[in-house]
């Protein structure tokens, strides 16, 4: 009885969560399609000139390396020129080909290929949700209609007032605390769609959510409380035989 029960509920769940293939991560919004075009906002004669604290910054990224190796940090260059701008033009990249003495293919090849370098701007939030198959099962797809749904804007979408951009993207590491999302820098995790909701309504009065899962457990904690490990650790040679 309890067999069937549980059965008809889980066909029901995936019944709800069946989509049609090839729906996830429209890169559109943010990433771009890999070609670049150039725009009036993204053309190689856009002024892009690194400030004073960030050329300062780079300079202590590149000594991390070995002298010779300077393209070892085109990683964290290029999350610099993003984080002073809010997306990668290619006047940008070719910024970093130039602080870095490299040709600006070799640029290129990495912003395109990383998801999480921006070719393109974004909203003030920039709410990735991941629908890999871990939050899949949770339910993400709930969180994204609600996201949907509070913003009117579909994935791959910002709002008119450029405060939101919606993208679908793949695993972001937090399948422990499925369903999540990411906002720019922080995770929201174990979500409900209300939970979405009251973080959208946080964001819009200007005010930044807590982070972190949204039922009460601490960061990747057992939902349930520990099951294992519930006592202090004995000192080393515990157990150890006497006659040995
Ligand atoms: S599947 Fe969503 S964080 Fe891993």
């Amino acid at each position: 009885m309890f067999l069937a029960a549980a059965f008809r509920s889980a066909v029901s769940q995936t019944a709800r969560q069946v989509r049609s293939l090839h729906q996830s991560a429209a890169r559109a919004g943010a990433g771009g399609v890999f070609v670049h075009r150039d725009t009036p906002d993204n053309n190689a004669d856009t002024p892009f000139e690194f400030t004073e604290e960030n050329l300062k910054r780079i300079d202590a990224i590149i000594s991390n390396y070995p002298i010779g190796y300077k393209q070892a940090a085109t990683l964290p260059v290029l999350d610099v020129a993003q984080r002073q701008h809010g997306w990668l033009p290619v006047a940008a990249m070719n910024k970093v080909a130039q602080v870095l003495e490299i040709a600006p293919m070799r640029v290129y090849e990495v912003a395109t290929f990383y998801t999480m370098f921006l070719r393109q701007p974004v909203g003030k939030y920039f709410i990735q949700i991941c629908t890999t198959t871990p939050c899949m099962l949770c339910n993400s797809d709930s969180i994204l209609e609600a996201i949907k749904t509070k913003l009117g804007i579909k994935v791959g979408e910002t709002t008119p007032d450029k405060m939101f951009t919606l993208l679908e993207v793949e695993c972001l590491g937090a399948c422990v605390n499925a369903p999540m999302v990411q906002i720019n820098d922080d995770y929201y995790e174990d979500l409900t769609p209300k939970d979405m909701d009251e973080i959208i309504d946080e964001l819009k009065a200007g005010r930044v959510p807590l982070a972190g899962p949204r039922n009460g457990r601490f960061s990747c904690e057992p939902a349930g409380g520990l099951t294992s490990l519930t006592e202090p650790p004995t000192g080393p040679g515990f157990g150890v035989r006497a006659d040995l």
